[in-house]
């Protein structure tokens, strides 16, 4: 295990994803009955954008460093409650920390919605303990996270999120996902899922996509942002697809993508892609 969020937290990746992760907590919260999420490679929960791993690659810089300057309105008010979770984090730990996603669900989290917090790697997985099995109605596990999953769907609230969000570290794992994700649909096929990918290769990312469609049955939202041309090896984009969407996830991302592929491209180069696909896994 040698991947560490520290080196790449608050880059463009984290911004789209924890961007549209508030935007699924607010919906979970319009009803009052009580959600669960379930984080399963959940990190330490927040970060120094000024500590040493982060000041060694920067990509922050290309990523919550630049949005500073505002958005149209539109787009702000759909922000909003990434702004207020970063404003409430940094007002708590101080200007340059930057919340990973155990920060931003504990802050939308009501006193009856719970949530659980997975973690392996030995140190990350201390660390993420000791600042969260505080929380009254947050535990964080220590163990693999796809095992976990397993153990943990369908919660006792029959409604809520998983945030699957893996480092991607070994060939082959976007095929793997396919196949877990697939078991955990059947486990809980009403449960919002929300998985992260790394984009090298488009034609991977379609094939998992397909792949998923097919297996789940169950209506997707591919929601993608590219920050340079993909080249089958550099990382050049981050995708989340979505797995029963809340219904206004869509129009809400085809705000948002447009806006941080223009803010967050490398070069001159910025797209990205919002597609609601149907439970037979087709546009
Ligand atoms: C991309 S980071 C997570 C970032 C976090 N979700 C966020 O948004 O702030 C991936 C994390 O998964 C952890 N990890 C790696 N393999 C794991 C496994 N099998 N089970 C649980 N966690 C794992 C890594 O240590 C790392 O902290």
């Amino acid at each position: 295990m040698n991947y560490r969020h520290a080196f790449h937290a608050g880059n463009f990746a984290d911004v789209m994803k924890h961007a549209l992760l508030t935007r699924i907590l607010v919906h979970l919260r319009l009803k009052e009955t009580p959600f669960r999420v379930v984080d399963t490679h959940a990190g330490i929960g927040r970060y120094d954008l000024a500590g040493e791993e982060a000041e060694r690659t920067l990509e922050w810089r290309a990523g919550i460093g630049r949005l500073d300057e505002p958005f149209g309105p539109d787009v702000e008010a759909l922000l909003a409650p990434y702004r207020e979770v970063l404003a409430a984090v940094r007002e708590r730990y101080g200007a340059t920390i930057y919340p990973g996603s155990p920060a931003i669900v504990r802050e939308l989290l009501r006193p009856a919605d719970r949530a659980v917090f997975v973690e392996k790697h030995p140190e990350d997985g201390a660390v993420l303990a000791e600042r969260f099995n505080t929380v009254t109605n947050a535990k964080v596990m220590r163990i693999d996270g796809w095992m976990a999953l397993r153990g943990l769907i369908p919660p006792k609230e029959r409604r809520g999120l998983v945030l699957i969000d893996p480092p991607f570290e070994e060939p082959g794992e976007l095929q793997r996902a396919a196949e877990r994700l697939a078991d955990a649909l059947r486990r809980w096929p009403t449960g919002i899922f929300a998985f992260w990918y790394p984009i090298k290769s488009p034609a991977e990312v379609d094939a998992f996509v397909a792949e998923v469609g097919r297996t789940s049955g169950r209506p997707l939202l591919r929601t993608e942002l590219l920050v340079d041309p993909p080249d089958g090896v550099r990382l050049a984009g981050s995708g989340l697809l979505l797995v029963n969407p809340p219904w206004k996830l869509a129009e809400e991302a085809g705000l948002l993508l447009p806006a941080f592929a223009e803010r967050l491209a490398r070069r001159d180069y910025g797209a990205f892609r919002c597609d609601r696909l149907d439970s037979s896994g087709t546009l």
